[in-house]
């Protein structure tokens, strides 16, 4: 089974220690969509779909490169934010499964955060994703394999 997770994490790398430990016990395939114009999707049985938060939603490259994948794949969603109060993939799940994708479900948690006043304060959730989150991360991941 052939898995990519195509991803944008740019703030301070938080999404992308989620997606490190993956890849350190799994075959999966990492594309940082900030690098890419495209991806062929048609190779990978499943396709995640990874990313800080900004301003509710994944960021806009990684967004852009899912609205390309064929209908009936598989799909899923990683992501870290600032406040987990709520399902930040809904949108661009919504994207997916409207195209026909089938969702295998979403994991979330919290990132260190120094955007705008919070740089003020040193940033929010430092030390996060911590050990606990990352291992929540690959346990997501397992789930569906
Ligand atoms: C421009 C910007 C906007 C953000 N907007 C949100 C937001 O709407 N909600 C939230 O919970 N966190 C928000 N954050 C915090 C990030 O989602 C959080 O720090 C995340 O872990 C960054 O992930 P990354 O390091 O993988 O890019 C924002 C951060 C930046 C830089």
């Amino acid at each position: 089974m052939k898995v990519v997770i195509v991803f944008e994490s740019t703030h301070h790398g938080n999404t992308k220690k989620l997606l490190d430990a993956i890849a350190a016990k799994y075959d999966v395939e990492l594309i940082d969509a900030s690098k890419v114009d495209a991806v062929d999707y048609e190779n990978y049985d499943i396709i995640g779909f990874a990313s800080g938060v900004v301003f509710g939603k994944f960021y806009k490259k990684v967004t852009s490169l899912a609205k390309s994948v064929p209908s009936g794949k598989k799909v899923f969603f990683i992501y870290s934010c600032g406040k987990n109060n709520k399902d930040y993939s809904e949108n661009i799940r919504k994207t997916l499964e409207d195209k026909g994708c089938i969702s295998l479900g979403t994991y979330g948690c919290i990132g260190f955060d120094t955007y705008g006043p919070m740089k003020l304060i040193g940033g929010i959730n430092k030390g996060h994703p911590d050990e606990e989150e990352i291992a929540g991360a690959v346990c997501f991941y397992a789930s569906f394999l």
